[in-house]
């Protein structure tokens, strides 16, 4: 049975994870800014695709919220303060604050919607926390090149780099410092399989 939308727990959850996800579409668009000002775009790029996928997490939330009577919502929770400008540590921190999420705070929003009747919130926690598990591995996959300083760099000769400004396809352990093509710096260049869209060029016609 559903329990009064006003009087359940799951309103307050869904106001929570509704500034929660605000936060951290914030958050991961500031450091796409650090990112664009340090010349790396491919990770300025990755963490403003994040950044989009939080803000319609928010919207998802903020829908939900409509069930309720209208009035303010008074919320107490812990929220995430590494502030950094450093690429290394704003990945590390991402990669534990979606931990968090996807592994404690969206599962117990889910089971505590579930528990008052609300199927909708339930899922909607529950298929959203399987995206931040998404988001946490990517920032501990970038975290962990940053880290091992293989950005740029691969074991591999057979490595193919994309420039993300131009589409230039290179082959080598590393990308070139400046793309032949557009001029561009190293910092547009990524590993093919990194970038959205380029696997099914692969495949020859
Ligand atoms: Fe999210
Ligand atoms: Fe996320």
């Amino acid at each position: 049975m559903q329990m009064d939308f006003n009087e359940s727990q799951t309103r307050k959850n869904l106001m929570r994870a509704f500034a929660g996800e605000c936060q951290a579409r914030q958050r991961y668009y500031q450091a796409a800014l650090t990112a664009q000002q340090k010349k790396l775009v491919g990770l300025e790029r990755m963490f403003r695709f994040t950044a989009e996928q939080e803000e319609r997490h928010a919207m998802v939330f903020w829908k939900l919220l409509k069930q309720g009577d209208g009035q303010d919502v008074d919320i107490s929770a812990g929220f995430p303060a590494a502030v950094s400008e450093e690429i290394q540590k704003l990945l590390d921190s991402s990669e534990a604050e979606e931990y968090k999420e996807f592994s404690v705070i969206y599962p117990d929003f889910a089971r505590i919607a579930a528990d008052e009747g609300f199927t909708e919130a339930a899922s909607e926690f529950g298929m959203i926390a399987e995206i931040e598990n998404s988001h946490r591995a990517r920032f501990a996959y970038y975290g962990k090149l940053c880290r091992e300083g293989t950005l740029f760099r691969s074991d591999d000769p057979g490595q193919y780099w994309i420039c993300l400004n131009c589409g230039h396809i290179h082959k080598g352990s590393e990308p070139p410092r400046e793309c032949p093509v557009c001029s561009v710096e190293q910092g547009y260049f990524i590993r093919r399989e990194e970038a959205a869209f380029t696997s099914c060029a692969t495949v020859s016609a």
